[in-house]
Parts: structure tokens; C-alpha cells; sequence
């Protein structure tokens, strides 16, 4: 059985992983109607990522007992600036998630709830691997620069960086 409290920071988050999962979902149509199909394809597959960092907390309260609920999400931005300050965006909403899973996991401590404390161990280890991911895309970016003549390396860039990411979930482990 699970903590009111501990329910209700839980379902919180399923609206935090659900939003990025909607954002993302935006970025990767601003990608797509900028002529970015790279980066359109890298957008998709974080998006659909998302939705699945929103189930797993779903499936997560079920497993205790609890009641997850669909949360109402707020309208995301359509227009992105330049691919760069997308990117920025991107890395800034992954810190706010890094945030409130290290918060979740402040209440799993107090709550004495190893349960789910055990269950957000995994959304650490991912929190560092998308930060690292999005850290390594912006570092690229200014090695390349973001000049009209280098949008379409970056963009086979962030193609390359997606090809692998899927070959790494294909074997069943993260790059
Ligand atoms: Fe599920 Fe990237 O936060």
C-alpha cells in the first residue's frame, strides 16, 4: 500500500512525463516543417520515450495498489526559434525531470517507502544517460556551429546519434 502523499507526487510526475512526451511530439513537427528530418526522426523517438517514462509509473502504481491518474496536459509551444534553442529547451526540461525525480525520491526516504525508492532507481540512471545525450548534442553543435551553411551536417548529425540509439534499444541497452 502506498502513501497518499507518495501517490499523489507519483501522479504528478505522470503529468511531468507526459508533457515532455508532448513537447517533444511539437518539436519533432517544427523539426519536420524546418526541413530537419534528422532531428524530426531524433524528436519522435524521445517523444515516444516519454510515453512510455509516463506508463511505467503507471503500471508502477497499479503494482501497489494505487489509483494512476491521466493527466491534463498543457499546451506546448509550436515554434522553437533556431534547432539550437530547441536543443537548450530540451536539455532544460530534462534538468526540471532530473529535478523532481531526486525530489520523488526525497519523499520514497521520508514516506519509508523502499519500494519506491527502488522503483525510481531506474529513472536516475536514465535522467543521467538523457542528460549526458542532450549535453553531447549541444556540444556538437557549437563544435559545428549553428551558421546557415552548417544546419544540414547538424541535422545528419542528430540523425546519426538517433540510428545509434535505436540500434543500442534494439540490443537491449543504452548508449
Ligand atoms: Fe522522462 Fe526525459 O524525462
Amino acid at each position: 500500500m502506498i502513501s497518499d502523499r507518495m501517490l499523489a507526487a507519483l501522479n504528478k510526475q505522470i503529468g511531468l512525463e507526459g508533457y515532455a512526451s508532448f513537447l517533444y511530439l511539437s518539436m519533432a513537427s517544427w523539426c519536420d516543417k524546418e526541413g530537419f528530418e534528422g532531428s524530426a526522426q531524433f524528436m519522435h523517438r524521445q517523444s515516444d520515450e516519454e510515453r512510455e517514462h509516463m506508463l511505467k509509473i503507471f503500471h508502477y502504481i497499479y503494482e501497489v495498489d494505487g489509483h494512476a491518474l491521466t493527466p491534463s496536459i498543457a499546451q506546448a509551444p509550436h515554434d522553437f526559434g533556431t534547432i539550437r534553442e530547441m536543443f537548450e529547451e530540451v536539455y532544460k526540461h530534462e534538468q526540471k525531470v532530473t529535478k523532481s525525480i531526486h525530489d520523488l525520491v526525497a519523499i520514497s526516504l521520508e514516506e519509508k517507502d523502499h519500494t519506491t525508492y527502488q522503483f525510481l532507481q531506474w529513472y536516475i540512471d536514465e535522467q543521467r544517460e538523457e542528460e549526458a545525450l542532450m549535453r553531447s548534442i549541444l556540444d556538437r553543435i557549437k563544435l559545428i556551429g549553428d551558421g546557415p551553411q552548417s544546419l544540414y551536417y547538424i541535422d545528419k548529425e542528430i540523425e546519426k546519434i538517433n540510428k545509434a540509439e535505436l540500434a543500442a534499444e534494439a540490443a537491449g541497452e543504452e548508449v
